[in-house]
């Protein structure tokens, strides 16, 4: 199509859609979401469903391998994921580089982006058995760099895992020794946090997993690519969502401040956080979920005085004209916050645990893109709007 042209310099023909709004950037078969009726299914099977009866770690086998383990394939995953949670001792040393005040998920994306120098042979990405063995290691070792930036940036030594447990419990048991947290040891907890992993695991095209793709294009390894993914979701506009819808809720104070607050959003001063979605144009299925979620959590820890603010604030945006006609619901960041809080994780851990659990799904899509042939290295087209042709005049005349 670019070759179809008005004349010698036209651009040729070209899509202009910043954002990708309605660009497709690859075929995939891993999740799929209908926005306006608020569906989200990976490899076919409700979220709801996912949630309700499966585990982070069987819905991880099943985004990478496409479908459901069997007992023994489960045992052998569940074996190999336990075995590979520890790191290097020098990305131990790696990670107690960083300042005192180091912002978590910098962390992690660096030190994901470490790894890819520790595992030289991921660069092999051609070899089925090789890939598997990456994607294991980063889904293993997630929670260990995710619980490290967060010890760090309390100041408190790096707890190892604890491969005696399962996977949720392991991150917690890394990050509150069980004698800092009166919490940590709860079944609940354990099972909410699961549930929150298994609602981020996947997402389709987000943001951060376009830049995985793009950056995985380029068949650099997984953990270079994954780490791009990090980057991406570190933005407020993606993963730092929840980390903002918090800040609000705690700004906004009382539900008295509400109507002086959300006038201010209608007058184009400040966006809702925790409200809209590119996708859903109908309630986020996610946050249905989470909603739930919250009362087994408050149920263990006592509930977030916020959550009373967030939930006059929901009610009072699906009231009103500005965001019933722009079809503005709450998304899976807008209560996700107040259980974190609950769990006592600074906002600032918010996003690095949304990137453990987007791990299997960034890894899903990675081995998809790279398996598939007509996957084309990522290289977008743009419409040029500077000068041409102008003649350089040398400093030493200009100045
Ligand atoms: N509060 C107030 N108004 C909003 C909001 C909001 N949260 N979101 C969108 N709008 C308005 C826009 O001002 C715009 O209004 P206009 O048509 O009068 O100009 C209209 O709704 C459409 O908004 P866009 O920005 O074009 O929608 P887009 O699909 O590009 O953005 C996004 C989606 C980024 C999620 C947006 O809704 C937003 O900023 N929400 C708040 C941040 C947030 O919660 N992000 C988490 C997303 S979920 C995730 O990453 C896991």
């Amino acid at each position: 199509l670019g070759q179809i042209k008005a004349g010698e310099d036209a651009p040729g023909l070209a899509v202009y859609d910043p954002g990708f709004v309605n660009t497709a950037s690859c075929r995939s078969s891993v999740t799929y979401i209908d926005g306006e009726k608020g569906i989200l299914e990976y490899r076919g099977y409700p979220i709801e469903q996912l949630a309700e009866k499966s585990s982070f770690l069987e819905v991880a086998y099943l985004l990478i391998h496409g479908s459901l383990p069997t007992k023994a394939e489960y045992e052998a995953w569940a074996h190999e994921i336990t075995y590979h949670t520890f790191v290097h001792e020098n990305v131990r040393t790696f990670m107690q580089g960083f300042r005192y005040d180091a912002h978590p998920m910098g962390m992690l994306m660096a030190s994901v982006g470490a790894l890819s120098t520790f595992y030289p042979d991921a660069r092999n990405i051609s070899d089925a058995e090789n890939r598997h063995i990456q994607m294991v290691r980063m889904i293993a070792k997630m929670p260990t760099l995710g619980a490290w930036s967060f010890r760090h940036a309390q100041g408190k030594p790096y707890v190892y895992p604890d491969n005696d447990l399962g996977y949720t419990a392991n991150f917690l048991s890394m990050l509150f020794k069980m004698s800092e947290s009166k919490f940590g040891a709860d079944e609940r907890l354990v099972k909410a946090l699961d549930v929150l992993f298994i609602l981020h695991a996947d997402h389709e095209q987000n943001c951060s997993t376009n830049a995985v793709r793009s950056v995985g294009s380029s068949q650099v390894d997984p953990y270079s690519a994954v780490a791009a993914g990090i980057g991406a979701l570190y933005g407020p506009l993606h993963g730092g969502a929840n980390e903002a819808v918090l800040r609000m809720l705690k700004r906004i104070g009382t539900k008295e401040n509400i109507p002086d607050f959300i006038k201010g959003v209608k007058e184009g001063n400040e966006r809702l956080m925790g409200f809209g979605h590119r996708v859903y144009k109908n309630y986020d299925p996610r946050a249905t979920i989470i909603k739930k979620a919250c009362d087994d959590v408050f149920e263990v820890t006592g509930v977030n005085p916020l959550l009373e603010i967030a939930q006059e604030l929901e009610k009072i945006a699906l009231e009103d004209e500005y965001f019933v006609k722009r079809k503005l619901y709450p998304n899976v960041d807008f209560y996700s916050g107040l259980i974190y809080e609950a769990f006592q994780f600074p906002p600032e851990m918010f996003t690095v645990l949304f990137a453990i659990g987007r791990t299997p799904g960034w890894l899903a899509q990675w081995s998809e893109l790279v398996q598939d042939k007509e996957q084309k290295i990522a290289r977008p087209k743009q419409i040029y709007t500077g000068d041409r042709t102008l003649d350089f005049v040398p400093a030493s005349e200009r100045w």
